[in-house]
């Protein structure tokens, strides 16, 4: 206490100057940063170990934004932007920094430019073609779309930090579903709290995002409710809804909305988690929503909370329509923690109802992909050729915190398109890379490379060993007699940050799987039966990329990804 007292004097009375900033620290609990009149950036130091202190934007006395940062305390482990073009010339600019002694690091350690690209680190487990933040955390897929040939892709973000808060929409653009333009961020916190999942759909030229607002209070559980915003830049910008929220409730888990166009019955559904369950609502303008029904108290996975619902109708080879609802589900995915199940059925506008509800009986559920890093999957709206096209957060929330990258932290898997397939009487979801991989195929190459695909012919059993020169590996198995594909990281490189981490995971193949397409990106494995009866994602840290392959039982050709 006494030794504290004494550094907060000595700081009280001097007035530091860290890269032309002046930070006047006014007791040990806050201190007063006045950026320089040039340079859009500031540039905040964190510690990922240090606790969350919070960072306030104040003009003129106004409170603009306040975010939670782990700023350095001792070492700066990365650097995160606080983008003061907003508040330029609108009075006085104070950033105000809580909760971190006047003696740490980051005082001294602050930049302030106009280079986005300040500081970048080079991470080797940054993905070569998948989807990832340039800085910051990531987590589920929100608002995806596609429009006059641009596909949309908007996720939960925090751009002050590598780990989960101060949820924002980041926003990304492609032309290809593989390669990604950063556009920046699409919706920021506001007065109903911070910017959880949601989805879009496109109203002629207008794209309305619907999404939850999460606000704490000082009084209990954080407040959940449904809010749109609109944009009329094609998805660039968002106005929020003056009259938000549209739709509350009273139970703490209470969000994730998905609204879609019925023709059916001439209106907007939206179906929303609550719980356990999934409510389906209905309206004719997205503003003023009616309850309609539950589903789901008696069938599936129950292990956790339901989450990211999507509901959409498929088409099988043989033309018979029926509706697919996704729910993911944390705890309670089908190797531990996250994962996404489904159910097949009807659904008339009010009502979901499954087809065989046996499937779904006594807590057992249908997945969509067999791996232990695909989570709250959901589908594109307005994909073209009447594609459903879905992206999947390629983590799982034991140990999404925690994974070894730093400046960035998670990926989004490749883009799949979902269909129809029977087995033995009963109708599953097919899941395929979409047709975009084909084209991201390049030249066939003699190993694996960090960035590749594989495609096995498989014979009745096959052993896939993937492995590098440290002894890293990753073992796959098909064995055609218990119809059974299976993956082993158990020794695949860093496994050690999480007990829940090593594993080995297990898919039922739904009959003869004839051939598989593996695709490795540095810090990913994702395994497709060709015919879509089978899909597992996993995640993977090797030391070094895994460059040799050794195949039993089948034949293994190998391609660049370009
Ligand atoms: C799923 C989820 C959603 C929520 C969001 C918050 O991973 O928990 O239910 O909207 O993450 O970031």
């Amino acid at each position: 206490m006494m030794k504290r007292y004494v550094v907060s004097l000595a700081a009280m009375m001097s007035i530091v100057t860290a890269g032309a900033q002046t930070v006047t620290p006014q007791a040990c609990e806050q201190s007063i940063v006045t950026p320089k009149a040039e340079g859009r950036y500031l540039w905040l130091p964190v510690q990922e170990s240090a606790p969350e202190g919070k960072v306030q934007v104040i003009v003129s006395g106004s409170l603009q934004t306040e975010q939670n940062v782990r700023m350095a305390r001792e070492r700066v482990d990365y650097y995160v932007a606080l983008d003061l073009l907003p508040y330029r010339d609108k009075g006085a600019l104070r950033v105000c920094v809580q909760n971190v002694p006047t003696g740490s690091v980051c005082f001294s350690k602050l930049a302030q430019n106009d280079d986005a690209a300040f500081a970048l680190i080079r991470e080797r487990h940054r993905p070569l073609y998948h989807h990832t933040p340039e800085r910051g955390w990531m987590n589920d897929p929100n608002g995806m779309f596609y429009k006059n040939g641009v596909w949309h892709l908007y996720y939960q973000y925090n751009p002050y930090g590598s780990m989960w808060g101060n949820m924002h929409w980041g926003h990304s653009s492609s032309a290809d579903l593989i390669h990604w333009k950063d556009e920046g961020v699409a919706l920021a916190p506001d007065v109903w709290g911070t910017m959880f999942s949601g989805s879009c759909v496109t109203l002629g030229e207008r794209v309305v995002a619907m999404y939850t607002s999460s606000r704490p209070t000082p009084f209990g559980a954080d407040v959940q409710a449904q809010c749109l915003a609109f944009s009329d830049d094609g998805g660039k910008t968002f106005s929020k809804y003056e009259g938000n929220p549209v739709l509350t409730g009273e139970e703490p888990d209470f969000r994730d909305p998905r609204p879609f166009w019925n023709e059916d019955i001439r209106a907007w559904n939206l179906i929303l988690a609550v719980g356990q369950e999934m409510r389906i609502y209905s309206s004719p303008d997205l503003k003023a929503w009616t309850y309609e029904s539950s589903f789901g108290r008696d069938f599936g996975s129950h292990g956790g909370v339901w989450e990211c619902p999507d509901l959409f109708p498929l088409t099988s080879a043989s033309g018979a329509k029926r509706w697919v609802l996704v729910c993911n589900i944390n705890p309670g995915g089908p190797f531990g923690g996250s994962g996404t199940q489904y159910f097949v059925g009807q659904f008339d506008g009010h009502r979901f109802t499954v087809d065989n509800p046996d499937r779904y009986a006594g807590g057992k559920a249908l997945w969509l992909d067999y791996g232990k890093d695909h989570y709250a999957a959901v589908s594109f709206c307005n994909a073209p050729d009447a594609r459903r096209t879905m992206l999947a957060w390629m983590s799982n929330w034991q140990y999404a915190n925690q994974v070894p990258t730093m400046q960035f932290r998670s990926a989004n898997s490749i883009p799949r398109d979902l269909g129809l397939f029977e087995y033995q009487g009963d109708t599953y979801v097919a899941s395929v890379p979409s047709g975009e991989m084909l084209s991201a195929r390049g030249s066939k190459v003699r190993q694996p490379l960090e960035a590749c695909e594989i495609v096995v012919d498989l014979k009745k059993h096959s052993e896939i060993v993937l492995s590098n020169p440290q002894g890293e590996q990753v073992v796959m198995r098909y064995d055609a007699v218990a119809q059974t594909f299976s993956m082993d990281r158990t020794k695949s490189g860093n496994v050690g940050f999480s007990a829940d981490f090593p594993c080995a995971t297990v898919a039922p193949t739904y009959g003869a799987v004839k051939q598989l397409r593996i695709f490795i990106d540095r810090c990913s494995v994702e395994v497709f039966d060709t015919d879509g009866k089978m899909a597992m994602t996993n995640l993977v840290f090797p030391s070094e990329p895994y460059n040799s392959l050794s195949v039993k039982g089948g034949k293994a050709t190998i391609y660049e990804i370009k």
